[in-house]
């Protein structure tokens, strides 16, 4: 049995090899390549070499050479299959079971593809050629963009062209057509619809470079409709997995330990317009741990750097608090305000490239370091003010999952925050979190949750507090009483405890008429016991993690309905949808 080769292409541009490598032998940078001690034979002098570019490595005590498949089979004694299956795994990949629905999956996958190539193509030639372009021509230029531009991204515009819809309909069938979102049935007319029709258009590619989505911008601006759309998320476009302009911008991740990212797709214009590519856009929503793991395999440092205003702070801030979670020795996430309501794109359009950059090194601030300022200004004298900001910053860094890192983020935090009590002999180093957990259950953990989805975890999470906390849940009704839960286990469990508060029933887990194994599953699968189980007698602490899990949850229901109405605003125009809309983003944004 063989895998496709793309497949095998995919893991090999999703992982470099230096990155697998470190995992098991300790890499220094040289030049271009990487050098350590050979993991093939005991020596003193390193001659193992890896270079990301060829993608390979060599040692030249014992004239052992591969590539990254090799490099597994030989140190970890593995058949071919088994290193594909381990190497596909750390790529975040879906695994290659050879099934039938895989077969179905792979040729889903060519039809989806050939039709974006197709579509985009198409649309990249109407803006040079049709008469019906002529608008969006103008717009893109008066933006500044010149050919090249244009170009390099594949910029489209998606005319009224019934022609080209009539060829698409000839070729492929309507459930390989639905399948990409570029079209949707509108049920008045009773015909199929442009999703993206007079919307300049920007392909979304995949990391290898094929486009999977678009998003698409009006030409002018207009109270009904939504500045930009993208595509709906479908088997191979999922929003929290992609970022715009990754495929070219890892390509520079030999050469550049940077990497910028911004919120929008001009930003990405803008600046590679002024000569800085190594930049990408996560694509309307907030930031994803997801993003951040990608982001890492290829560039050390991550430099977050949103719009200069309200949202794009709180957009930051959002970003800061999820990210540090997955923050790794040697990796660093900074963050970089711009003055005065610019956004990269028109501060580097103003200012230009070398400004921008040397704007980017003497501003940006270390990840920990924008957290504590951002909450340490609310803060006043007052204890318990102290007290909310000390605890809070204790909570931030419990989060974190490397242990190094948690130690000396929180080691920072409490530094800072001793500064406010000169006073008192401090001795903050006694009142360490002791990591949770060991590197080991961590692990096993990770081992044992990996099926599942972020979105479950949460909500075994929050389900855990509520049975553990059932007294403090009862004087705290209000704060879950409007959760929404998704999957349908985890509905009934809620509901059943709901019940049972309401009804002043006995609050224990014994009496709850409900399937031992649902609650087996929770106390399994609930993240948060390790964080909790020092905290389980401060209720203060509780209830904050308790109200830091309603607000992920509440957003992941905005985030739904948020998608659910942008794919309705395309059908139906209707001021009310488009208000709706209007309000869960800015509800969004406020949480
Ligand atoms: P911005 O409004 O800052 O976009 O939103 P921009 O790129 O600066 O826009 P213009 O063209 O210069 O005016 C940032 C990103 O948020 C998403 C898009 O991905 C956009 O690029 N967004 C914005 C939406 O998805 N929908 C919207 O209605 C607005
Ligand atoms: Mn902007």
């Amino acid at each position: 049995m063989k895998y496709p080769k793309e497949y095998l292409q995919e893991i090999k541009t999703r992982l470099k090899i230096s990155t697998v490598v470190s995992k098991t032998v300790s890499l220094k940078k040289r030049g271009k390549e990487y050098v350590g001690l050979s993991p093939f034979k005991t020596e003193k002098t390193p001659s193992f070499t890896v270079n990301d570019e060829k993608e390979f490595y060599h040692c030249f005590s014992t004239a052992e050479h591969g590539n990254i498949f090799d490099f597994v089979m030989k140190t970890q004694n593995l058949k071919f299959g088994e290193s594909v299956k381990y190497l596909s795994n750390l790529a975040g990949m879906r695994p290659y079971t050879f099934s039938k629905e895989d077969k179905i999956r792979e040729e889903k996958w060519n039809k989806y593809k050939l039709l974006y190539e197709k579509y985009v193509e198409f649309y990249h030639k109407t803006l040079f050629k049709s008469s019906l372009a002529k608008d969006a021509k103008d717009y893109l230029k008066n933006r500044g963009l010149t050919i090249d531009e244009v170009k390099k991204f594949k910029i489209g515009y998606v005319s009224n062209d019934e022609k080209f819809k009539d060829e698409i309909f000839k070729e492929f069938t309507e459930s390989e057509i639905r399948d990409t979102g570029l079209f949707y049935f509108d049920e008045n007319k009773k015909k199929y619809v442009d999703r993206f029709r007079e919307r300049v258009i920007f392909p979304i590619n995949n990391i290898s470079g094929d486009p999977i989505a678009l998003g698409g911008r009006i030409l002018k601006d207009n109270k009904y409709l939504a500045k930009y759309i993208n595509s709906p998320e479908t088997t191979f476009f999922k929003k929290g997995s992609n970022l715009y302009n990754l495929d070219i911008a890892r390509k520079l991740s030999n050469n550049a330990d940077k990497i910028f990212l911004v919120e929008g797709y001009m930003d990405v214009v803008g600046l590679s317009k002024n000569r800085v590519d190594n930049v990408v856009a996560n694509l309307g929503t907030s930031l994803t741990t997801r993003q951040i793991l990608i982001l890492n395999q290829f560039f050390q440092h991550i430099i977050v750097c949103f719009d200069g205003d309200e949202s794009g702070y709180k957009a930051a801030l959002r970003a800061a608090e999820n990210s540090i979670i997955e923050l790794k020795p040697e990796k660093e996430i900074s963050f970089l305000f711009l003055p005065d309501n610019h956004d990269p794109d028109s501060f580097v359009n103003e200012k230009g490239k070398d400004f921008f950059e040397d704007f980017s090194i003497n501003n940006s601030v270390p990840i920990h370091k924008f957290i504590f300022n951002h909450y340490s200004r609310g803060i006043d004298d007052k204890p318990s003010s102290r007290a909310v900001f000390e605890k809070k910053l204790r909570l931030i860094s419990s989060t974190i999952k490397d242990e190094f890192i948690r130690k000396y983020v929180l080691e920072y935090f409490l530094g800072k925050v001793s500064e406010l009590t000169p006073n008192t002999n401090f001795k903050y180093k006694k009142n360490y979190n002791k990591p949770a957990k060991s590197l080991k259950s961590t692990q096993n953990y990770y081992n044992e949750t990996k099926s599942l989805k972020a979105i479950d975890i949460k909500e075994f999470s929050f389900l855990y507090v509520l049975l553990k906390k059932s007294e403090l849940i009862k004087d705290n009704f209000n704060l879950i009483e409007n959760v929404k839960l998704f999957s349908s286990e985890n509905k009934l469990l809620f509901s059943e405890i709901k019940n049972q508060t309401n009804n002043f029933e006995n609050n224990d887990i014994e009496s709850l008429k409900i399937e031992q194994s649902l609650i087996d599953r929770v106390f399994k699968y609930a993240s948060i016991k390790h964080i909790l189980v020092k905290n389980l007698n401060d209720d203060q602490k509780i209830l904050e993690i308790l109200s830091e899990l309603v607000r992920d949850l509440k957003n992941y229901e905005l985030e739904l309905r948020i998608t659910d109405l942008e794919s309705r605003l395309s059908k139906d125009l209707s001021e009310a949808t488009f208000n709706e809309l209007k309000e869960l983003k800015k509800q969004q944004k406020i949480n």
